[in-house]
């Protein structure tokens, strides 16, 4: 298994609409380890493909480390869409691709969501909590979604200030 580089905000693949999968070879396996490897190693709580450079319906989440006796303890999905959603969360979330910046974010309190596992089996998951938070925030990534987008237009301008001002462009 190998660590990933964990693509950053303003990199243009975080912005790019990812395609579906349509067959699980040993290398997209080989992809879905390396990214468990990088998610715990980061450490975070989940990763989309985007985040490592690959535009493709992918993700993987363990909220575990968080939050105890999860019904779900590593979850790789294909696939993934929400097929029903319900109430309203609003928690603080951060993201590995935004480094130092942080954001209340308004989400459905429980999701229904659908995909296929590692080995190409359907799975149904039903998730409340930091789980369904974590489902949705991946699950934007894959459509080039990012917390960033949500935050305020006074909160946004200043992330970007501090980022370019780094030397990096967009
Ligand atoms: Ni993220």
């Amino acid at each position: 298994m190998a660590l990933l580089r964990i693509r950053t905000y303003p990199d243009r693949v975080l912005r790019e609409k990812s395609g579906d999968i349509s067959n699980i070879t040993g290398d997209l396996q080989r992809l879905m380890d390396d990214m468990v490897e990088t998610m715990y190693a980061a450490p975070g709580v989940g990763l989309a493909a985007p985040q490592v450079g690959v535009s493709k319906n992918l993700l993987v989440i363990d909220v575990n480390s968080r939050e105890e006796k999860q019904k779900y303890p590593l979850i790789t999905l294909v696939n993934p869409v929400i097929v029903a959603a319900e109430g309203i969360s609003e928690e603080e979330e951060g993201c590995l691709s935004l480094p130092d910046f942080k954001s209340v974010v308004e989400r459905a309190s429980k999701v229904f969501v659908k995909g296929f596992d590692r080995e190409g089996k359907p799975v149904e998951i039903e998730a409340g909590g930091l789980l369904a938070i974590a489902l949705q925030h991946e699950i934007d990534h894959l459509r080039g979604k990012l917390i960033l987008d949500k935050a305020s237009p006074l909160k946004r301008s200043l992330y970007k200030k501090r980022i370019f001002k780094k030397g990096r462009t967009e």
